[in-house]
């Protein structure tokens, strides 16, 4: 039987960290409910302690979303955590994502504590949290770079505390696909309570490696993947929430699925990249305006001949505009015929011949041909053969 990945979607509190993308309440709402459409399973809304706007926007988002967990970050700090139980009073059903650094890096130069410390802030800020919801994720921060036998005691000691999801994150992208995997691996293997929770993974792109780290530790049994519309979070961003979705779909044989609605996507990323005010690179993976388009005279044929020769996902399946035959310099004559054909010439092989020699000058200095650019050929092609 296909076993379920749950998607935490996180685009409203680590990708609304990118400088300028910072969201008002209504914005917000409006994101949370397309999230729940598109069939996340948990909504992160914010950080309720870190303004009144925010702890509003997760108060308003508990009160909307009807079927997704509805979640709120904390520090392990007392204050903060009374913050989100409160913000997430009317959820349906919340969830507290509590944490605290786990990396020497972090004890040290950030905590100034010790091991022992650590472990027992982090007991404590979960038992506080339980108070409040029965659904505690606890996040052990930087644990890409933490040893994998404490991260093993911490894990042990959240759950035994009553974390019912523990985060894995790598915080600083640093992780290599194997290294997370085997992580992820250790952990389930060294903690003898581990049955009682969910591991999760949060990985960032520093090296633009988080969907393959993300996936790693799916492989290597995790069951949640914290991820954002785009990619967008701290730095070079999160794991992209419609990447991680089609690699699981693409290789559906291996046995795991998620719940989105992947015809979706696409116009999800139009409304994350519109709201938060941040352009999707043209070849991002799934969502970039290239990501179906073809120039190459060499794939423009084969896929004009079947479009699985160099496409693996149609982009109905995403939500993507129709695949695209772009006219450049690099364009061959099938692509050229059949976008003559879309203008409704059907010029035979002479007629084709004949004009592609003019294209080429044509495509030598302009980027791209436009629909118009043919219009002009075809008229002085047809003018030149009615003399
Ligand atoms: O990257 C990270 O470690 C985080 C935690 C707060 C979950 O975003
Ligand atoms: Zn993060």
């Amino acid at each position: 039987m296909a076993t379920k990945i749950d998607i935490f979607d996180t685009t409203l509190r680590d990708g609304e960290q990118v400088p300028g993308c910072k969201l008002n309440t209504i914005e917000k709402l409006e994101l949370a409910l397309k999230l729940e459409a598109l069939g996340v399973d948990i909504i992160e809304a914010g950080f309720p302690i870190s303004s009144p706007g925010d702890f509003k926007s997760v108060q308003e988002i508990s009160k909307i979303i009807k079927h997704a967990t509805v979640c709120g970050l904390t520090r392990a700090v007392d204050k903060d955590i009374e913050a989100a139980g409160e913000a997430l009073r009317h959820a349906h059903k919340p969830r507290i994502h509590t944490g605290i650094g786990t990396s020497d890096s972090h004890i040290k130069a950030k905590f100034n504590a010790t091991r022992a410390e650590i472990l027992e802030r982090a007991a404590k800020a979960v038992k506080l949290a339980r108070s409040f919801v029965n659904d505690v994720e606890f996040y052990a921060e930087d644990a890409g770079r933490t040893d994998n036998d404490y991260l093993a005691r911490v894990v042990e000691t959240v759950i035994a505390a009553g974390a019912t999801v523990v985060n894995i994150p790598d915080t600083t992208g640093y992780c290599l696909p194997q290294q997370y995997a085997d992580k992820i691996a250790f952990l389930m293997n060294h903690v003898p309570n581990i049955d009682k929770a969910i591991l999760s993974c949060h990985c960032h792109n520093d090296l633009g490696l988080a969907t393959a780290n993300s996936v790693s530790g799916v492989f290597a049994g995790a069951r949640q993947v914290e991820c954002t519309i785009n990619g967008l979070g701290e730095r070079a961003g999160n794991t992209s929430l419609e990447e991680v979705v089609m690699v699981l779909k693409q290789h559906s044989y291996l046995g795991y699925y998620t719940n989105i609605k992947t015809e979706m996507l696409n116009p999800m990323s139009r409304l994350v990249s519109d709201t938060m005010r941040v352009p999707v690179q043209p070849n991002k993976a799934i969502v970039g305006a290239n990501a179906f388009a073809h120039s190459s005279g060499i794939h423009q044929d084969g896929f004009l001949k079947d479009s699985r020769t160099y496409e693996i996902i149609t982009p109905e399946e995403v939500g993507a505009d129709s695949s695209k035959i772009v006219l450049t310099a690099r364009s061959g004559r099938s692509a050229l015929a059949y976008r003559f054909r879309n203008l409704g010439f059907d010029f035979d092989r002479n007629d084709i011949d004949a004009l592609y020699q003019k294209f080429l000058i044509v495509a030598d200095e302009k980027k791209e041909i436009e629909n118009e650019d043919l219009m002009r050929m075809a008229a002085e092609h047809q003018n030149t053969n009615n003399q």
